[in-house]
């Protein structure tokens, strides 16, 4: 799978370090040549020697190292390789990547590169989940890194929690994944996702029962087949895919700026439960209880943003609107497709019984110019990779 593919591979300075013996071995079984490159931190963790024994290649540890610099050089040693990997990759890389450091050999490598880069962060929990780690996590995602990991778990340090580096099968699966062009490599699709809140005040909401889960299994879908995948979601219950550029948003108006903001598409997939109505004018002051008198609410509509995308002129070859019904689901979603102008409707039963708004599972009819193909029940993951195969066929079809 990986033979004659040339992997650079830093090793920051983290416990978990020890993992990544494991996946220059596997990395070797597969057929790869790995180039290894030990941060001073990294040395700490692990030896150069054990990693230049498993890697078979002399590891990389200096900037002004004279030898490599006469034989090879930082931007040959960063542009020879397919594809650069930083694993572990700590929550230091992680912010010296994303402020464009290059005052060691890992940091000036990832700089100099014009090869795709996956990171598999590795931290404290608390380090992971800190604001400036997720902000740092945001640019490199917008910057086009690739990420895996970090899983959730027992770690080193006695806590429990998001930053585990992923297991190196997984790393492997991810590499592999990085270096597979798929039937979308080179397309942007958008994905909304999720509720939109609509304020009433400042502490009180409208909303809808959508969890996100159908649209974040889209994006992970399309991101998975080789698209770029712009992210806009509501307030979901489930996280983000990684791998796909997130742009969150709360109320219907942010998420049609966003998406507007996000265009050009070559195809736009609308998950998101948009609430259809806001309140007029949301108080600015938190509404007060006054005995006897019921605040009475007064709706504006809100944009289509579906229906403002398909008529639009930046219109992707492909639009596709999901619709939440909970009767006469096919005739309701058929006249939807024609009146918002979408190319398919994907319509669903979100009657509460079924269980599907919230739930793990989805049973669609999908309705395109052709008619309606009612699919099995199945997982909203399994959903999402037939739909995207089908996206990717879509696009790949002659006009
Ligand atoms: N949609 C949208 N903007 C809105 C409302 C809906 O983009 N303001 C999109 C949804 O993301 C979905 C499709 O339109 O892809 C249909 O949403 P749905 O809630 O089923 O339909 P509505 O247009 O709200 O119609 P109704 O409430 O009458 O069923």
């Amino acid at each position: 799978m990986l033979a004659d593919k040339r992997i650079l591979l830093i090793i920051g300075g983290g416990i978990a370090a020890y993992k990544s013996l494991e996946l220059i071995r596997l990395l070797r079984g597969q057929g790869a040549s790995v180039v290894p490159v030990l941060t001073r931190a990294g040395a700490e963790f692990v030896t150069p020697l054990s990693v230049a024994a498993l890697a078979g290649a002399p590891v990389h540890q200096d900037l002004f190292d004279l030898t490599t610099e006469s034989e090879m050089g930082h931007i040959q040693l960063s542009r020879a390789a397919d594809l650069v990997v930083v694993a572990p990759c700590t929550a230091d890389l992680m912010a010296r990547m994303s402020r464009g450091h290059a005052d060691d050999l890992a940091s000036t490598l990832l700089m100099a590169t014009d090869k795709p880069v996956l990171i598999a962060p590795a931290m404290n929990v608390h380090m992971w989940s800190h604001p400036a780690t997720q902000r740092n996590l945001a640019t490199l995602i917008a910057d086009g890194v690739a990420v895996t990991g970090p899983d959730t778990g027992d770690m080193a340090c006695g806590e429990h929690g998001p930053g585990r580096m992923s297991e190196p099968g997984a790393i492997l699966a991810a590499i592999e994944a990085a270096l597979t062009s798929g039937p979308l490599t080179g397309k942007h699709v958008l994905v909304t996702s999720g509720p939109t809140h609509e304020p009433i005040d400042p502490v009180r909401y409208i909303a809808n029962r959508s969890s996100g889960a159908q649209g974040t299994a889209l994006a992970a879908a399309l991101r998975d087949l080789g698209a770029r995948v712009s992210f806009v979601t509501g307030p979901a219950s489930v996280a983000p895919p990684y791998g796909v550029e997130v742009f969150r948003v709360e109320t219907a108006r942010q998420m049609l700026d966003a998406v507007t903001a996000a265009l050009p598409a070559d195809a736009a997939i609308f998950a998101a439960a948009v609430a259809d109505w806001r309140v007029q004018s949301a108080a600015t002051q938190k509404m007060k209880k006054q005995p006897g008198v019921l605040p009475a609410l007064h709706f504006s509509e809100n944009p289509d943003i579906l229906a403002t995308v398909s008529q639009g002129a930046q219109r992707p070859a492909l639009v596709v609107g999901f619709a939440a019904e909970t009767r006469d689901v096919v005739e309701h979603a058929q006249a939807k497709r024609t009146r918002k102008g979408c190319d398919w409707i994907v319509a669903n039963d979100v009657s509460p019984e079924t269980g599907i708004m919230g739930g793990q599972d989805n049973a669609v009819h999908l309705i395109t110019a052709n008619g309606v193909e009612d699919w099995p029940r199945m997982s909203k993951i399994d959903v999402a990779q037939r739909l995207a195969r089908r996206i990717a066929d879509a696009l790949e079809a002659p006009a």
